[in-house]
C-alpha cells in the first residue's frame, strides 16, 4: 500500500531559516513597495555595488512597478541574481500581501535561480516577514508522486531560504517561522490526502494512514471503528453509504491530549473517498473530481497534524466518516429508510446526497466527548459552489457569536468563510418526510446548501444527549467550492488547496 511517507512531500517543506546575518548567499529576494525607485537604505549593507546599481537601474527606469503578487528576475549580473517581489502600495499593504508575495516568489522559482535564496526586508516587522515566509512555504507544493519523469521546466531543485532580520527580531521571527512550518505540514498533508487518486485512497487506507501517523506522537490516539463495528454500533448512515462498495466504510477518531480535563473542540469530516452518486448516479463529466469528496476528512487530519507539529497542549478530538459511494447490487436505493446512530430515521430520496448521511453519525458520535463545540467540514453541495463560487466556504452555525469567531479566524489567515442562514423553514423542509423522521433531499432544488445544513442540524446532539437539553454549539463548513478548483487561491498551484487547516489552527490556538 502506498502511503504519504513514501510519497515524500509531507514532512519536507522547503528549508527556511532565519538569521540576523545580512550577507547575501545565492539569489537575493527583495520585496518592494510600489513607488520604490532605489534599493531601500536598510537593505544596502552587505550588498555588492554592482548588484545595487543593477537593481537601481531597473527601479529608476520604472521597469518593475512592484504591483501586488508581481515578481521580476534579474539574471546575468556580476554579483549574483535577484528576484524583485511586489508588495503593492505601502499604505494599504497587509500581512496578506506579504504572504501572497512570498507565494509569488515560490511560484516563479526556476532552476536558473539556483538552490539558495536570501530575503532582505526593508523594516517590514516580524509579522509581515513571517507571513512572507509562510507564503513561500505554502506555495512550495506540487503533487507529482505518480509522475515518473518531471517536466524539465518544472523540475525543482531543493531550495534553501534564509530570511534576514535584525538581531532584535531574530528570536521572535525564528519562533514564528517554526510555527508556520508546522502548520504548513498540516496544509500539505491535507493536500496530499485530497490529491491522492481514489484507487489508492479509500477508507481503509485513510484509517491506516491515521494509525501510522499517530505512532509519531505520544499525545495522539487513533481509534478505528471498522465496518462490522459500525454495523453493530448502529451507524446506519455510514453503513448505508459505504455498503455498495468493495472498499468498506469506517470511522476514524483522533484524540489529542485526551487526558486534559474539560471540554474541547471537536472536528468532524466528510470522507467520501469517491462519490459516484451511487444509484442516483452522477453524470460523467468531471466525475474524476469526486476524488476530492473526502476533503472534509483531509481538513480534519491536516489540522490534527498542524496542531501536533506545533506542540498544541490542549485537548482536541476529530472524527472522520470514511466511505466510498458506489452503485452496486449491495448499494442503498432511493426510497430506502435508514436508522442512524441517533435513532432518527432518514428517507433516502437521492443516494447522491450521501455526505449528510455519513455526517449524521459523525455528529451524533461527537456528543460522547461532551465537546465545547463541534465544527464539521464537508464538500457537501454543488449548491454551495453556485452560491459562493470558489471564493468562500459556506459557514452555518447554531450560535451567532461562534459563527463570527470562525469567520474572523478565517479572515485573519486569509481563508474566507461566509455566513449563511440556518432558517427554521429549511429545517421544516428536511423533516417533513411522509414515512421517516427526516429526508435527505429538499422539496425543491432551491437553497440546496441551506437545506443540507438544516438537515445536519437535526443530528447535532444536545449536551449529555438530554432530550430537552441545550444543543451543543456547532458550525458547518461547506468546502465544496474551496477545497479544490480555486484559481484565485495563490497559495496553491492546482489540485487540493488544504483550506481551513490554518483557519482552525488559528481558531483553536489563538482565539
Ligand atoms: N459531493 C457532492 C457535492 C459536490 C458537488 C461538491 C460538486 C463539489 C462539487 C455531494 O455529495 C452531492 O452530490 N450533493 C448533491 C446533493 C443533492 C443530490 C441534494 C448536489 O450538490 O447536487
Ligand atoms: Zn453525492
Ligand atoms: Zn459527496
Amino acid at each position: 500500500m502506498k502511503c504519504y511517507r513514501e510519497y515524500g512531500s509531507i514532512g519536507a517543506p522547503m528549508e527556511l531559516n532565519v538569521s540576523a546575518n545580512q550577507n547575501i548567499n545565492g539569489t537575493l529576494v527583495l520585496p518592494l513597495y510600489e513607488g520604490c525607485d532605489s534599493v531601500p537604505e536598510s537593505c544596502e549593507a552587505g550588498m555588492p555595488n554592482s548588484l545595487k546599481s543593477q537593481i537601481n537601474r531597473v527601479l529608476s527606469d520604472g521597469d518593475f512597478k512592484a504591483k501586488k503578487k508581481s515578481t521580476m528576475t534579474l539574471l546575468g549580473g556580476e554579483d549574483g541574481k535577484v528576484i524583485l517581489a511586489g508588495l503593492g502600495k505601502s499604505d494599504d499593504c497587509t500581512s496578506h500581501d506579504f504572504r501572497k508575495a512570498g507565494a509569488a516568489v515560490t511560484a516563479g522559482m526556476k532552476k536558473s535561480h539556483g538552490s539558495e535564496l536570501t530575503v532582505l526586508f526593508d523594516n517590514a516587522g516580524v509579522a509581515n516577514m513571517g507571513a512572507f515566509a509562510e507564503g513561500m512555504m505554502l506555495r512550495d507544493y506540487s503533487y507529482d508522486n505518480y509522475k515518473q519523469k518531471k517536466d524539465d521546466d518544472e523540475e525543482k531543485t531543493e531550495v534553501s531560504v534564509r530570511i534576514t532580520c535584525s538581531e532584535a527580531e531574530a528570536e521572535e521571527l525564528t519562533k514564528l517561522v517554526a510555527q508556520y512550518k508546522g502548520i504548513c505540514k498540516g496544509v500539505h498533508l491535507s493536500r496530499d490526502l485530497g490529491n491522492c487518486p481514489p484507487n489508492d485512497m479509500y477508507p481503509e487506507v485513510f484509517a491506516d494512514m491515521a494509525w501510522e501517523w499517530a505512532k509519531d506522537f505520544d499525545n495522539v490516539d487513533v481509534t478505528i471503528i471498522n465496518y462490522d463495528q459500525a454495523i453493530k454500533a448502529g451507524m446506519g448512515g455510514l453503513v448505508a453509504v459505504g455498503m455498495g462498495s468493495a472498499r468498506k466504510p469506517c470511522m476514524v477518531i483522533f484524540e489529542m491530549n485526551k487526558h486534559v480535563k474539560g471540554r474541547c473542540p471537536l472536528l468532524v469530516g466528510k470522507g467520501i473517498t469517491f462519490d459516484t452518486g451511487g444509484i442516483s448516479l452522477k453524470p460523467g463529466a468531471n466525475m474524476d473530481e469526486m476524488k476530492y469528496d473526502m476533503g472534509g476528512s483531509a481538513t480534519v487530519f491536516g489540522t490534527m497534524e498542524a496542531l501536533a507539529q506545533t506542540g498544541h497542549k490542549g485537548k482536541v478530538v476529530a472524527i472522520t466518516c470514511m466511505a466510498e459511494n458506489m452503485p452496486s447490487s449491495n448499494a442503498q436505493r432511493p426510497g430506502d429508510v435508514i436508522t442512524t446512530l441517533s435513532g432518527k430515521t432518514i428517507e433516502v430520496l437521492n443516494t447522491d446526497a450521501e455526505g449528510r448521511l455519513v455526517l449524521s453519525d459523525g455528529l451524533w458520535k461527537a456528543g460522547e466527548f461532551d465537546p465545547e463545540y463541534i465544527i464539521d467540514f464537508a464538500t457537501l453541495t454543488g449548491a454551495c459552489v453556485v452560491a459562493l463560487g470558489h471564493e468562500a466556504t459556506g459557514l452555518w452555525s447554531n450560535d451567532d457569536d461562534f459563527r463570527t469567531r470562525i469567520h474572523e479566524a478565517g479572515n485573519e489567515v486569509g481563508e474566507l468563510a461566509w455566513p449563511m442562514p440556518l432558517l427554521p423553514a429549511f429545517e421544516k423542509e428536511m423533516t417533513d418526510s411522509k414515512i421517516a423522521d427526516t429526508r435527505n433531499l429538499g422539496a425543491g432544488r432551491w437553497g440546496g446548501a441551506n437545506t443540507a445544513a438544516a438537515f445536519l442540524k437535526q443530528f447535532v446532539p444536545n449536551r449529555g444527549y438530554e432530550k430537552d437539553g441545550e444543543q451543543i454549539t456547532w458550525a458547518h463548513m461547506d468546502i465544496a467550492g474551496t477545497y479544490w478548483g480555486s484559481k484565485t487561491n495563490t497559495m496553491v498551484k492546482n489540485g487540493a488547496t488544504g483550506i481551513h487547516v490554518r483557519t482552525i489552527h488559528h481558531l483553536i490556538t489563538k482565539s
